[in-house]
Formats: structure tokens, C-alpha cells, sequence
């Protein structure tokens, strides 16, 4: 008991005199930065708040004050661009490790797994030497169509709030910025830069800000992005309530707004409303030729004039300009930054396990999968997507890896005894094959030979889904329907026709519409999984990994299912002015299990090789006051013949409340580990403020009393108890 408490007092002191130094840190770093600020003209003060080139911003050379550089983001570095344009600059030392895409890390359930992922695309961007890595991003996903919903962490805000933290936390260890985007409403590609979107205080505060808000408040990012499209009439990126108010204001935001490449549009706005950098591409229709078209921009000349006429106070850019020199010291400035490192093996191994635990297993009749590999055997792969490289394309998030292992070589490199054969079946533009250029490109004989060799092998796995073309998963617009596109279900029943033994490898970055589903036997979404793709495919497709990803978003039957389609253009994708958010707090799963409209398949869904079973969930007490934390406690317990992983998650819904509730809400998930036959005891708490909701009358959240009902289970739609609880 007394070492007990001596530890205690140790870790207080401890804590507090690290609070203490960080203090004094930052005391000195701002008697630093005033002192700069003195010694800094107007001019050099604006012309550090927008860029001098397409991906960094002016220092001051006489005062040894350093260029700021960024680089997208998410889930890799991107290779280098032209100075003053958007071709590729043509470097030979910027490839870099791709790791599988944001919808992947959030399948993984494993906010570890995202730690490690920050830490090592973190290390990659020091490498290159940036100074600001343009992402994660945490818009959430309210629909399929959304072209941009794979560079996002899913539907969910608490989800999204729990992996986003460590990304951020563990990129900004190596001095490296991370830039959280897109603030906010960015839910769809179509229209983004001029759609005016219309949403209730409690959607905005309760789905579409937490996840910003935990990457502001719980991980202390040091940037952040403004978005294109406009809200309640205002652009975004300098937008009143969104940035001056809740961003700087109510959360405290000490770091940079940076606007998206072009996305302000307005001086007075922008100086006044916290945007503190403007990039892009060039303004006021001025384009990207015009020399020093960085003078034009809003930031820039009219800027300048503004605070020159009185119109602005040059306490406006001194705040900016204090915040450009923080994030400096934070990053570029800061002693003994490191040199960070690329494409080791410690990334691959990262992308590798990322890409392994995000890999959801949605279907698995008469256990068609895990396939052995034996003598005599014959498996066609079959489809372009088994070849197609998925780093190229798909907008600012696009590649350059040292390698990428596509579906077809991950197979092939893991089956020795079984003869792998394959066929492209269809084909939608040669230029980004990866190295497999098919004999004829006419589609007819492609289908046919695809028919041929589907008919020689015992098992067959289509490999289909999107890709990263214009009007697919791709930033700038959105997917234009809900199907997969290329005739892939016409495709997928031929091939079932010649060879029964069907199942499917689906590549995508979003829901697609299943009425192919009795076709194929075993499903695997697999996502965009960068560098090591082919390899963790092979290692779930082949046993050697048992699959643990649970979707992050719902797989609604058909669009109209879903709740931002359900009522019309309107609310998506809008009128081409506005748009209405009518679904409101219901979005994803919420919308689903309140209205009872059964998804195909599920938020928090997904198989295993094993089978898992969740018992003796209690909680510590039936009564709880404002101030307690509700600790769930359960057996997680492995009951088949193989290892593997379970995420155990626990909803919380109310069912008589003042206001409108979604049947049940994530609030606790924790993902277990187990050998076969193995059970474990896990404990999730709950803190009861985070059961608040936001009161509109009050601007502001609050907790309701009375009766609530918690769902544990292991997906939206599978739970295996109801404990109801009171809060008084
Ligand atoms: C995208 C951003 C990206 C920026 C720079 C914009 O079009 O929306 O996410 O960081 O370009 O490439």
C-alpha cells in the first residue's frame, strides 16, 4: 500500500513537473516568436500566410527564418511536385512506402495499429523533409457515392475520434505537423467547391465536428485544413462560427489554418474568420501562369492593402504570423529534429499488419475461405483490379511507391504447390496496368478468355470492385451510381455459371450495391492497401492471417437505403447550390437501426476463421451519477480451432428522451487477441459525459437523466445483451 501510494505521489510529481517545463517551453518559444514578430515587416509578415509555390511558404532569409514545405497525406508522401505547377517534378529519390488507405486503418478497429501508422508515415515525411503532412482526414462518411470516403476514417465520430488521435500524436513525435482535413462538411466530392450545405447544430456538433475536436483537444494537432464547400452561406475556410468561434475560440486551437489548395475566397473573411495560410492554385480566375500569381491571392496584395488603409488591424497578421513561427519551432526549427527514415522494413511490416487487421471477411459459405494451398490444384485470379496498381489516381492522396504488390503477384508468391492462373476479364484503360499489358484489349476477347480460364481451374477469385479513375474512389467528383460499374455483375454470374467454386476480392474504398451476392461463395473487402496490398491479401485469402477488420461503415441494400439518399436530391447531392442535411443525426448505422432498414451488411460487421462469443457482460452499477464512468466488463472467449481477433463494442441508445436519438450510438469498443480455445476478461469505460447530446436551446452539450440502454455485442447488428441503466 505504500509503495502503492509512493508510486501514486512519483507519477503526480512527475506529471506535474513535466507540466511545468512544457510551460516554461512555451513561455520561452513565445518570448521567441514576440520578439520575432517585432523585428518582422508587413510585408515579410503577409507574405509568410500564403504560399510561394504550390507546396511551401516564404521564410525570411535575412532573418534565418526557414520556408515551411507540406506534402499530402493520408497515407503516404507524396512525390514531389513542380515548383508552379501540378506535373510531378520528375525526382528520383521520392518514392516512398504506401500504406493502405484510411478506411482500411479504421476497419481495423485497433487505435494501436493507427499509433504505428502515424509514427512511420511520420518518419517518411521527416525523410523528405516536410515540415507539414496534409492529412489525416475525418470527414465522415454519409454517402457511398462520396468519390473521397476511402482517403476517411468511416461513418462513425467516435470511431473516427479513436483512431485519429494516435495518427496524429505519433506523426507529430518526429517534429512533423499533421494538417487534419477537411474543416468540415467536405461529405461529397461533387460540387465541392461552391455546394452551401445546411445542417442542425446537433448533427454539425454530434457526427460531423468530434472527430476534429478529439484531433484538436485530445491529440493537440498543429494544423489543420479548411474545406471547399460553403455552410449556412459562408465559405468554410474562413468561415465565422466554424473557425473563428468553435476552432480558435471554444476549442482553443493554438495552431495553423491552412486553406485547401484555392479554397478561400475572400480577404476581409479570411483575415478576420482565423484562416492563417492560403495555398493553391492561383485566384481570381488568374490561373496558374500569370508570374506571381501568389500575389493575388487573398492573403497576399489585398492583404497587404487592407492592413495598409486601416481596413484590417496588423494585429490580424501578427496572430497568424505567431502561429506560422509556432508551428516552425514545432517542426523545422525544433533542435535535434532527426532525420526520420524510408521505406524500411519496420513501414513495409507496419502497411503490411494495418492492411492485414483492416481486411473485413463479409461472406464465407461452407468456409470457402481460407484456401489451402495443394499439389493439383488450380486457382484462377481473375479481373483487372488483380493487377491494376490502386497508389496511382484517385486525386491528391495518389503514390509514388518503391513497389506495390498487386493482388495477382501477393497470390502467386504465396501458392508453391497450386498453379495460379489469371485473366483480366474486362479493361478500363491500359495506361496504369500494373506491368500486365493483355494481348488484345478488346473487351469481347477478354471476356471470353476470362470465361476459358475460369472453366480450367478448381477455384476461382474475382478480383473486382472500383479503382481510382475519375468517378470512382477518386477525389473531384463523386461515383455516379451505386452499382459497380464495368458490367462487373453480368461479369461475376458468367463466371459463376462455368465454374461454381466463386468467390470475390472486392477492392474498394466504399459500399458498393451487392445483388451479385448469392453468386460468389466467400467475400473479402479489401480495401486500398498500398505497398504491401498483394501480400496481406494472400496472407488472409491463405490462413495464414485470420481476418479482424469489422466494417467502419454500413453497406446499405440499395441507395435509397441510405438515410442521406432517402430524401432526395435535396439533401444529396443538393440543388447545385445548397444542399439539406435532412437526415440529420442519423447518418450510417443510426439511420439504419432507426428506421429499421436492414443494411446488407452492417457498421462493426465482420468474420472470422474462427468463432467468437461474447458472455458475463455486467456492468459495475446500475445507477450512475453525472461524474461516474460506466465500466463494462466481459468475457471475449475463442471458441473455434484458430487463433484470432475480436472486436468487442458496446452501443448505448435512450429510449424515452426529450429529443430525437438514434436507437443506439458506438460508444466503447476494444479489440482482443486470443488463441484458440482462449478467453479473456476486457473492461470498457464509459465516462457518462460522453452520453451528452447537443442541446440547441442551450448551445451546448448535456447529459439527460434517466433510463438508457447499453448493446454490447460484436457489430451494429449483432448484439449479445442488453443492460439497461439509470443516470440521476
Ligand atoms: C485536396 C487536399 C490536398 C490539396 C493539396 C486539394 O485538392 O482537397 O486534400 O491536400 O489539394 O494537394
Amino acid at each position: 500500500m505504500i509503495k502503492y501510494s509512493y508510486l501514486l505521489l512519483l507519477t503526480f510529481f512527475s506529471f506535474t513537473l513535466a507540466t511545468a517545463q512544457n510551460d516554461i517551453q512555451d513561455n520561452e518559444i513565445n518570448k521567441k516568436i514576440d520578439s520575432i514578430v517585432s523585428l518582422l515587416t508587413l510585408e515579410e509578415k503577409v507574405a509568410m500566410c500564403h504560399a510561394q509555390s504550390k507546396f511551401s511558404t516564404k521564410g525570411v532569409e535575412r532573418l534565418g527564418i526557414p520556408e515551411i514545405w507540406m506534402s499530402d497525406g493520408p497515407h503516404g508522401v507524396r512525390a514531389e511536385i513542380s515548383w508552379d505547377s501540378w506535373d510531378y517534378a520528375g525526382w528520383t529519390n521520392d518514392s516512398i512506402t504506401a500504406f493502405p488507405a484510411l478506411t482500411c486503418l479504421a476497419a481495423s478497429f485497433n487505435p494501436n495499429l493507427s499509433a504505428q501508422f502515424g509514427k512511420s508515415i511520420g518518419e517518411e515525411a521527416l525523410y523528405r523533409e516536410k515540415d507539414v503532412l496534409l492529412g489525416p482526414g475525418v470527414n465522415i462518411y454519409r454517402t457511398p457515392l462520396n468519390g473521397r470516403n476511402f482517403e476517411y476514417l468511416g461513418e462513425d465520430p467516435y470511431l473516427a475520434s479513436k483512431m485519429v488521435v494516435p495518427y496524429i500524436k505519433n506523426v507529430q513525435k518526429n517534429n512533423v505537423a499533421a494538417c487534419v482535413k477537411h474543416f468540415a462538411l467536405n461529405n461529397q466530392e461533387h460540387w465541392r467547391s461552391t455546394i452551401n450545405v445546411e445542417v442542425s447544430d446537433r448533427a454539425l456538433h454530434e457526427i460531423y465536428l468530434p472527430a476534429f475536436k478529439a484531433a484538436v483537444q485530445d491529440a493537440n494537432v498543429w494544423a489543420i485544413m479548411g474545406a471547399y464547400n460553403k455552410f449556412r452561406g459562408q465559405y468554410t475556410t474562413h468561415h465565422e462560427l466554424l473557425t473563428k468561434t468553435i476552432l480558435k475560440g471554444d476549442w482553443n486551437f493554438d495552431g495553423v489554418v491552412i486553406s485547401d489548395w484555392s479554397s478561400a475566397h475572400n480577404t476581409m473573411e479570411a483575415a478576420v474568420n482565423g484562416l492563417d495560410m492560403e495555398m493553391g492554385t492561383g485566384t481570381d480566375g488568374l490561373g496558374t501562369t500569370t508570374s506571381n500569381h501568389y500575389d493575388y491571392y487573398y492573403l497576399a496584395s489585398p492583404f497587404l492593402k487592407a492592413i495598409q488603409n486601416g481596413d484590417i488591424e496588423e494585429s490580424v497578421v501578427d496572430d497568424k504570423v505567431r502561429r506560422i513561427l509556432r508551428l516552425m519551432f514545432r517542426t523545422t526549427l525544433k533542435p535535434n529534429r532527426g532525420f526520420g527514415s524510408v521505406n524500411t522494413e519496420a513501414h513495409h511490416d507496419v502497411a503490411r499488419k494495418v492492411a492485414q487487421e483492416g481486411i473485413v471477411l463479409l461472406k464465407n459459405e461452407n468456409n470457402f475461405f481460407p484456401i489451402e494451398d495443394k499439389e493439383g490444384i488450380t486457382i484462377a485470379v481473375i479481373g483487372e483490379n488483380a493487377t491494376r496498381s490502386m497508389t496511382a489516381g484517385g486525386g491528391s492522396s495518389e503514390l509514388k511507391p518503391q513497389f506495390e504488390i498487386s493482388p495477382l503477384e501477393g497470390i502467386k508468391q504465396r501458392y508453391k504447390k497450386a498453379k495460379i492462373i489469371h485473366a483480366m476479364g474486362y479493361h478500363t484503360g491500359p495506361s496504369v496496368y500494373d506491368n500486365i499489358i493483355p494481348s488484345t484489349l478488346n473487351q469481347d476477347s477478354l471476356r471470353v478468355q476470362a470465361i476459358e480460364t475460369a472453366k480450367k481451374a478448381d477455384i476461382v477469385l474475382y478480383v473486382g470492385g472500383l479503382n481510382k479513375s475519375h468517378l470512382q474512389d477518386c477525389e473531384g467528383d463523386d461515383r455516379q451510381s451505386y452499382e459497380l460499374s464495368y458490367n462487373q455483375e453480368e461479369f461475376i454470374s458468367e463466371l459463376k455459371a462455368v465454374n461454381q467454386n466463386l468467390g470475390m476480392l472486392l477492392v474498394t474504398g466504399n459500399a458498393v450495391e451487392t445483388p451479385w451476392l448469392s453468386n460468389v461463395n466467400g467475400l473479402i473487402q479489401t480495401w486500398y492497401l498500398g505497398s504491401m496490398a498483394g501480400h496481406a491479401i494472400a496472407d488472409v485469402v491463405s490462413g495464414d492471417v485470420n481476418p479482424s477488420g469489422k466494417l467502419p461503415f454500413s453497406f446499405p441494400k440499395k441507395l435509397k437505403d441510405n438515410g442521406a439518399h432517402f430524401y432526395g436530391e435535396l439533401s444529396y447531392p443538393g440543388d447545385g447550390t445548397n444542399q439539406y442535411y435532412k437526415e440529420d443525426i442519423l447518418v450510417g448505422y443510426r439511420w439504419h437501426d432507426t428506421k429499421k432498414i436492414e443494411p446488407e451488411f452492417a457498421f462493426g460487421y465482420g468474420l472470422s476463421y474462427t468463432n467468437f462469443s461474447i458472455s458475463d457482460i455486467s456492468t459495475d452499477k446500475k445507477k450512475y451519477s453525472l461524474e461516474d464512468t460506466i465500466k463494462v466488463s466481459c468475457s471475449v472467449n475463442n471458441l473455434g480451432n484458430t487463433d484470432g481477433s475480436e472486436v468487442a463494442q458496446v452501443y448505448i441508445g435512450k429510449q424515452k428522451s426529450k429529443v430525437k436519438r438514434a436507437l443506439k450510438e458506438l460508444k466503447g469498443f476494444k479489440k482482443v487477441t486470443l488463441k484458440k480455445g482462449d478467453s479473456k476478461t476486457i473492461n470498457i469505460n464509459i465516462p457518462i459525459n460522453t452520453l451528452a447530446y447537443y442541446n440547441e436551446s442551450i448551445s451546448d452539450w448535456e447529459v439527460e437523466k434517466g433510463e438508457y440502454t447499453l448493446y454490447i455485442g460484436n457489430a451494429s447488428n449483432s448484439i449479445t445483451k442488453k443492460i439497461k441503466v439509470r443516470i440521476q
